[in-house]
């Protein structure tokens, strides 16, 4: 959704500024040389903005790297620096051994956790997202916290356009986890995943 975001509202925007210096430069070229030249590195400046925008939606529609496993802790940092944001300030903490994880356990972390910091980026106004995730041999806890604008998530599904949270809920149930969803308007949110890394585990409390 942000992917989409940024690219229908940034990138048309950026689109649209290019083709508005396209008929400046129509009109300048034969008057003013030296306008003509400016023009020129306001061009290079939209078009720089351009391709970081392109780079952005890209990185934010890819999937979890092909390689497994992957580390759980660079591909998020990647997702982080790819937003290239300022604000929300992004705490990650990771702590565990990447081999400990079966493939599937970090898929499903990977894109839940990456959801919960879009929708902390994307919806919360936050100043500050704290993400920790922690596991051993047995199970994995994370926890995405925004001081934001929080809000009602028993209307957020009422009203449609949750495909993001329902998305995330139904990847961890999948690999026998739980999630929590804890938010208030004006109380921030906190989403929490608990999920079992050794099969024979089961859901405790
Ligand atoms: N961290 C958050 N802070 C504030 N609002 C949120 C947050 N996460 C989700 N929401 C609200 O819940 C809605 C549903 O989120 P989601 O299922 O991810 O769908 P989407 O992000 O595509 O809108 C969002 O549109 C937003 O209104
Ligand atoms: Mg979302």
């Amino acid at each position: 959704m942000l992917a989409r975001e940024v690219h229908d509202r940034i990138g048309s925007g950026l689109a649209l500024a290019l083709r508005r210096l396209d008929m400046l430069e129509t009109t300048a070229a034969g008057s003013d040389p030296d306008a003509a030249a400016r023009l020129q590195q306001v061009r290079a400046a939209v078009v720089d903005v351009l391709c970081a925008t392109r780079q952005v939606t890209s990185a934010l529609r890819d999937s979890p790297p092909a390689v497994t496993p992957f580390s759980i802790e660079d591909a998020l940092r990647g997702f982080v620096q790819a937003m290239e944001i300022s604000e929300p300030i992004v705490d990650l903490r990771v702590d565990g051994v990447d081999g400990l994880l079966p493939a599937a356990v970090a898929d499903a972390v990977f894109l839940a956790v990456r959801e919960a910091m879009r929708n902390a980026v994307a919806h919360a106004h936050a100043r500050h997202v704290a993400v920790h995730i922690t596991w051993d041999a047995e199970e994995l806890h994370a926890s995405v916290a925004d001081d934001g604008d929080g809000f009602d998530p028993a209307r957020a599904a009422e009203h449609g356009s949750t495909n993001g949270l329902l998305g995330m809920q139904e990847r961890i149930q999948a690999a026998g986890g739980v999630t929590t969803v804890t938010s208030a308007p004006r109380r921030g949110t906190r989403i929490t995943l608990w999920v079992p890394v050794k099969e024979r585990n089961t859901r405790h409390v």
